[in-house]
C-alpha cells in the first residue's frame, strides 16, 4: 500500500484528493493538514466523509514527520516551495498541484509570481503532463501538477504542434471555468451573489497560466509558440471547457484533423477524441479523470476550431495528481481513476 500525506487536505483539490484515493486500491492516507483545522477529524470539516475515510488533520509542520512514500502538496503558490526540498530530502515522492514547481526557468517564474522561495527545485520537476511527459514522470521524484487551463489547452492542440496542417505559432484559447477554480478560500468575486448567475471574463491580458501553456507548447513544436488566452468564469461549480482557433494552413477536413487525433491519443486512457458530430460537455467529465476532444474545420473562414472539456478539480488538478502518483510509484496508471463522472 503507497502511503500518502496531502498538504491543503481542506482545500477544493485537497478534498478532491481524499474522494479519489479513499477507494484507490493501492494507496492510502496518511495524514492531512490545514491550518485552521488542525486537530480536528477531517469528517468534521467534510460531513461526506462521515461513516467512510476519515483521519486526523495536522498542520503542515507536525504532517511532514509522519511516514508517507508520496505527498501531494494542495497549497497555494508560493506556499508548496518551501515543503518540496525537505520532502524529497525524507525520500518522499513529491506531486506539487500548485504552480511553484511548473516553469522551468526561474526567471520567468519570478516575472509572472514574484520571488521563489526555492528556486533551485524548478531544474529537479518534471512537468506532469502524463500524455505528454509519461516517461520523464515514471523516472521523477518531483512531478508539476500542471494548471487546469493548461491541461485543457495543451492536450486540446498536443497532435497539431508537429504537423504541418494548422499555423500553431500563435495558439488562441478562448476558456472557461467553474468557480472551484478559484479555490476555496472565501473572495468577494466568487461569491454567490457576484458570480452565482454572471458570467465574465478576468485576467484577459495577463493570466499566470500563459507562460507554462507557452513553454510547453513550444517544447513540443520545437519553436516559439505564443498563447492568446482569454478565461472566463462560469456559474457552475466544476468543469473547464477550452475553445481554441488556428489558422489552417491549407485545405484539408475535419475528418484528417480528427483522424489525427484519433491516432495522437489511441492509447490514452483519460482523453477521448471525440466522433463527427459530438461535442464536448462539463455535464460528461464531471468528477472524472477525463478529458473530451472534439474538432471542427471552418471552411468559410480556414480556421481550425478545437474545444476541450474537463474537471478543472480531476483531470484538470487532483485526478492527474493520482494518475502521476500511479506513474512515478509503478501502479497501474489507471489506478483508483475508472470511476464515471457525475451525470447529470
Ligand atoms: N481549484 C482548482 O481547480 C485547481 C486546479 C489546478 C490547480 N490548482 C492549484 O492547486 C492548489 C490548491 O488549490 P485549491 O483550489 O485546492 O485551493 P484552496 O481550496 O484555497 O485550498 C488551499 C488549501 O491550502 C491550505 N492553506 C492555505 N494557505 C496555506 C498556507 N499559507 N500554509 C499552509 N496551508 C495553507 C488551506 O487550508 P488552511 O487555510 O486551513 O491551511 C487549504 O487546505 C493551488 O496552488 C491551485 O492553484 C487548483
Amino acid at each position: 500500500m503507497v502511503r500518502t500525506i496531502i498538504f491543503g487536505v481542506t482545500g477544493y483539490t485537497g478534498v478532491e484528493l481524499v474522494r479519489l484515493l479513499a477507494s484507490h486500491p493501492d494507496a492510502m492516507i496518511a495524514g492531512g493538514s490545514s491550518r485552521q483545522w488542525a486537530g480536528k477529524k477531517a469528517s468534521e470539516i467534510f460531513p461526506s466523509l462521515r461513516g467512510g475515510y476519515d483521519f486526523v488533520l495536522s498542520t503542515a509542520d507536525d504532517l511532514q514527520g509522519v511516514r508517507a512514500d508520496v505527498a501531494f502538496l494542495a497549497l497555494p503558490h508560493g506556499e508548496s516551495a518551501r515543503f518540496v526540498r525537505p520532502l524529497l530530502d525524507s525520500g518522499l515522492k513529491v506531486i506539487d498541484l500548485s504552480a511553484d514547481c511548473r516553469l522551468h526557468d526561474p526567471q520567468m517564474y519570478r516575472e509572472w509570481y514574484g520571488p521563489h522561495q526555492d528556486p533551485e527545485i524548478l531544474a529537479r520537476a518534471v512537468y506532469g503532463l502524463p500524455e505528454i511527459h509519461r516517461k520523464e514522470i515514471a523516472q521523477a521524484s518531483l512531478a508539476a501538477n500542471p494548471g487546469c487551463y493548461p491541461t485543457s489547452v495543451i492536450l486540446g492542440v498536443a497532435p497539431l504542434m508537429t504537423q504541418n496542417l494548422a499555423d500553431t505559432s500563435v495558439v488562441i484559447a478562448d476558456s472557461k471555468s467553474g468557480i472551484s477554480g478559484a479555490g476555496r478560500g472565501s473572495k468577494l468575486t466568487t461569491s454567490f451573489c457576484e458570480a452565482g448567475e454572471g458570467f465574465k471574463p478576468y485576467g484577459i491580458l495577463r493570466h499566470r497560466h500563459i507562460p507554462e501553456m507557452e513553454q510547453e507548447l513550444s517544447l513540443l513544436k520545437g519553436d516559439r509558440v505564443r498563447v492568446r488566452f482569454s478565461p472566463h468564469l462560469i456559474p457552475v461549480s466544476r468543469g473547464m471547457v477550452s475553445t481554441i482557433y488556428l489558422p489552417l494552413k491549407g485545405p484539408t477536413t475535419a475528418e484528417v484533423i480528427r483522424e489525427r487525433y484519433e491516432t495522437f491519443y489511441s492509447a490514452e486512457p483519460f482523453v477521448q477524441a471525440l466522433p463527427a458530430g459530438a461535442l464536448p460537455d462539463t455535464l460528461q467529465v464531471r468528477g472524472a479523470n477525463a478529458c473530451h476532444i472534439a474538432v471542427e474545420v471552418d471552411d468559410r473562414t480556414g480556421i481550425l476550431v478545437v474545444v476541450s472539456a474537463l474537471d478543472n478539480l480531476t483531470k484538470g488538478a487532483s485526478g492527474n495528481a493520482v494518475q502521476n502518483m500511479n506513474i512515478m510509484m509503478g501502479l497501474n496508471e489507471t489506478a483508483g481513476l475508472m470511476g464515471l463522472p457525475l451525470f447529470p
